[in-house]
């Protein structure tokens, strides 16, 4: 499978997902700085993926702060100043806030020690997050596989996958798993206008484990889900809040509304890390606004006149009320999610 992110010789390596699939190439972050730059531009992203890159972002930060940084106060303002600068990167995927708290906590335990101390305690806990991260998504495929039904296309939305993760993926973690189980799947990809994660990166993830893989434009979703053909959709989540509400790529949420209409299960799969109990209902949840040029471009090729008005909101938020199950590596919540969600992280 594809590494997405890793730690060689201090330093961060990721695969280029912008690149992807026309060229695999790797991409490497010797500063805290190109780590928040790869993350905006979305050489890396997917919720997960970003927290593991805030993390080590954070741990290369404090790594490379100059000698004359290196008395406590100054470390502190320099740690301060590496947090805010990966926080600003992108608002919606509450995992990056969550990265850079657990990695603040991290440095607050070991206030005082020496710096060589400091600095081994970071990477540690970055590596340790890449490494939770896998595990925490092989278990979410587990509980959701039994949930996928046999003989039947999944339909998924953007990518979820090991690509979006540091390994196996959410969404596809589901599929992955329930292949793995024995069951007879082929997955439709919706391409995901308009940085067409469905198209570049889930088609090309999947082929590359031979999970026979249909691409479709996100217009037909409906179409598809309306013949019977369709057993489940499962996607991933930037942000799910107390109530169930789910924040995810736009576009879900006009597949979730089409899956309850005919009939066939939603599913989110998401790490307990994706959610935000402390928003009551998706109406708080930040929603990333990108530049015009995604939809106004593809490729670099223009697609609509000069001048042309464009509103390009990354996500939108699917209510509770669509959703059949939050799939999490603790277990399967079900509606109403006020009292199961917060069952499964107490
Ligand atoms: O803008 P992106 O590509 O970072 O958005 C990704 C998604 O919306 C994913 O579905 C979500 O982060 C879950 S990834 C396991």
């Amino acid at each position: 499978m594809v590494e997405t992110i890793q730690w060689i010789d201090g330093a961060v390596v990721m695969i280029d997902q912008t690149r992807l699939p026309l060229e695999e190439k790797y991409v490497t972050c010797r500063s805290y700085q190109d780590v928040a730059t790869a993350i905006r531009d979305m050489t890396i992203r997917g919720a997960p993926a970003i927290g593991v890159a805030a993390a080590m972002g954070v741990a290369l930060g404090v790594l490379h702060a100059s000698e004359t940084d290196l008395d406590a106060r100054t470390l502190d303002t320099q740690m301060e100043e590496i947090c805010a600068t990966l926080a600003a990167t992108r608002p919606t995927a509450v995992n990056l806030f969550w990265a850079i708290d657990r990695m603040k906590r991290v440095y607050a335990s070991v206030a005082g020690q020496p710096i060589g101390e400091i600095r081994r305690r970071l990477v540690e806990e970055a590596l340790l997050v890449r490494e939770e991260d896998i595990a925490i998504c092989r278990a979410i495929g587990r509980n959701g596989a039994v949930l996928v039904p046999d003989r039947k296309t999944v339909l998924t939305h953007c990518n979820a996958g090991a690509l979006a993760t540091a390994g196996y993926g959410t969404a596809l973690g589901v599929i992955r798993a329930a292949v793995e189980a024995g069951k007879q799947i082929d997955v439709f990809a919706d391409e995901t206008r308009p940085f067409l994660q469905g198209a570049r990166l889930t088609v090309w993830e999947l082929q590359q484990d031979g999970i026979p893989t249909t691409l479709i434009t996100d217009n037909m979703a409906g179409h598809f889900l309306k013949s019977g053909r369709i057993g489940c959709v499962v996607v991933g989540a930037d942000r799910i809040a107390a109530n169930g509400d789910v924040a995810n790529k736009v576009g879900t949420y006009s597949v979730a509304v089409l899956a309850k209409e005919n009939g066939v299960p939603f599913f989110v799969a998401a790490p307990i890390s994706t959610l935000d109990l402390s928003l009551a209902s998706g109406g708080a949840i930040p929603i990333e606004q990108r530049a015009a040029e995604e939809v106004t471009h593809v490729f670099g090729h223009r697609i609509a006149p000069e001048g042309t008005v464009v509103e390009n909101p990354a996500f939108d938020v699917t209510p509770a009320r669509y959703v059949a199950a939050i799939i999490t590596e603790e277990g399967v919540a079900r509606a109403p999610y006020e009292e199961s969600l917060k069952k499964l992280v107490s």
